[in-house]
């Protein structure tokens, strides 16, 4: 009989270690579970466990209290939206970490890893702290989203797979692509990057597939294509659902056969390119609409970034909004200028249609127009009408629509809990908040306005 790996989650919300249980132990593990660090080291002997999966921040003594208790590996998991804190947690020798809310795939691949390589390595073969930084410099973000994203970029960067980017517009595809190709081992040579949106339809194979001499009226010489050019290296197609169903075809054969056959040649040339594709739009829609082929879309489709719009990132969006803010006027060579309490609420309270495009071009036009060191609300000419709270069919609105006073993000968090808690559940005030329930949870911990007792 083979021994079952053991494992301790170690988890104070009885609804997720549960969950995390049940899991695992469908993946034949053989599961123990305690709800603090205390019970933890007062139960168990940690040295009998294969794996301990621990939260972050569990009342009395943190999670990472357990590295140093003994050599078996440690997983933190945190939902605590900082990176800073997963930093600091892989730091002090967790072997990995997982944001919650996490997908199970992932759960179960750390943890196989963490037992593979615990059962080979020496105790201080540890991965570098750095390699959870976010990948690409300049790119902020520290929700659990973003975290999420960041990791699965430094994951496929290094595998030569097709990656498919899906975000709404000015969420940052353009960024997540140069992260990709920095990342990979093609980044000495130089990125082929294409607007299908930009090109002419009746020119658009010749620019990518290339042409013999004489294929057609114009074609005087012989011509290399971008798909060619981009030969060792990323080929970056943007906008791909804009391209043409002839080009789709011509493209399909490309990521099949490894081979590009320039249009009127009958040879074919072998070409090692690694596909980026980024959209806005819904490709499977397309698909459907009979405007994208199947086949190219499963194609495409073998791994998929979605960047979250903004208005879902959560404090990110203050977090950019004051990176942003400092990085104008350091361009402008204005004053360093501050965002008055109102301005502050506005930017959290927005939907940002236009994501972190829409925010750098407001910002813009802020510091430009302003005539104190304050930026207030009026400045940043955010169109009410299209506030966060958009679902007009909810019990209430947020208090962004009744009369604006001072108050601080902390106070506002504080007020709308307790005038809402009689009447909405956690979903619905993590919802309307824009937080996870766990993130609603823990605020109402450090603000001291813990769940009332039902009665
Ligand atoms: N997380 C981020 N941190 C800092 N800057 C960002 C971030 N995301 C996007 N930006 C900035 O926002 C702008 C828009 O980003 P980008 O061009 O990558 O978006 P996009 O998704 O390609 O947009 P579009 O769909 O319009 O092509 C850029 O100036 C980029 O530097
Ligand atoms: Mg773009």
């Amino acid at each position: 009989m083979t021994q079952m790996n053991q494992i301790l989650v170690v988890e104070d919300e009885v609804v997720i270690r549960t969950a995390l249980k049940r899991l695992l132990e469908r993946q034949e593990y053989e599961v123990s579970e305690a709800g603090t660090v205390k019970e933890s080291l007062e139960k168990y002997d940690m040295e009998d466990f294969d794996v301990i999966i621990s939260d972050l921040r569990l009342p009395g003594a943190p999670g990472t209290d357990l590295i140093k208790a003994s050599s078996t590996p440690v997983l933190i998991m945190t939902s605590y939206s900082s990176i800073r804190s997963a930093i600091d947690s892989m730091k002090m020798g967790a072997v990995d970490y997982i944001a919650k809310p996490f997908e199970h795939n992932e759960i179960i691949e750390s943890v196989a890893k963490a037992i593979r390589e615990h059962a080979k390595s020496t105790p201080n073969d540890k991965p570098a702290a750095d390699e959870i930084e976010p990948p690409v410099h300049g790119m902020i973000g520290s929700c659990p989203q973003m975290m999420e994203l960041f990791r699965r970029i430094r994951k496929v960067a290094l595998t030569s797979s097709t990656v498919l980017i899906n975000g709404e517009s000015g969420t940052g595809k353009e960024l997540v692509v140069r992260a990709i190709h920095n990342l990979s081992n093609r980044l000495d040579k130089e990125m082929i990057s294409v607007n299908c949106a930009a090109i002419p339809e009746n020119l658009i194979e010749s620019e990518l597939f290339g042409h013999e001499k004489g294929a057609f009226t114009g074609a005087t010489a012989t011509r290399t294509g971008l798909v060619e050019a981009a030969n060792g290296s990323t080929l970056f197609l943007d906008e791909i659902g804009e391209l043409p169903l002839h080009a789709q075809a011509r493209l399909l054969r490309v990521l099949q056969e490894s081979e590009i056959r320039k249009v009127g040649s009958v040879q074919s040339t072998k070409v090692d390119v690694r596909l980026v594709a980024a959209t806005h739009r819904n490709l499977k829609r397309l698909v459907a609409d009979g405007e994208f082929r199947e086949d190219l879309y499963y194609r495409i489709n073998v791994m998929t970034l979605l960047i979250p719009p903004l208005r879902d990132r959560g404090n990110d969006i203050l977090e950019l909004a004051d990176v942003i803010l400092q990085r104008t006027c350091k361009r402008l060579k204005t004053a360093q200028l501050k965002y008055s309490n109102a301005a502050i609420r506005a930017i959290a309270e927005y939907r940002w249609p236009g994501n972190v495009r829409e925010l750098e071009n407001t910002i813009e036009r802020a510091v430009v127009l302003a005539e104190t060191t304050e930026i207030g609300e009026e400045l940043l000419a955010i169109d009410g009408e299209v506030a966060k709270t958009d679902s007009a069919h909810d019990a209430t609105e947020l208090p962004a629509s009744k009369p604006v006073e001072e108050l601080s993000l902390e106070d506002y968090f504080q007020r709308f809990v307790l005038e809402h808690q009689d009447i909405m559940n956690e979903t619905q005030l993590a919802k309307k908040l824009g937080i996870s329930r766990k993130c609603l949870w823990e605020r109402r911990q450090r603000f001291g306005i813990p769940r009332r007792k039902k009665h």
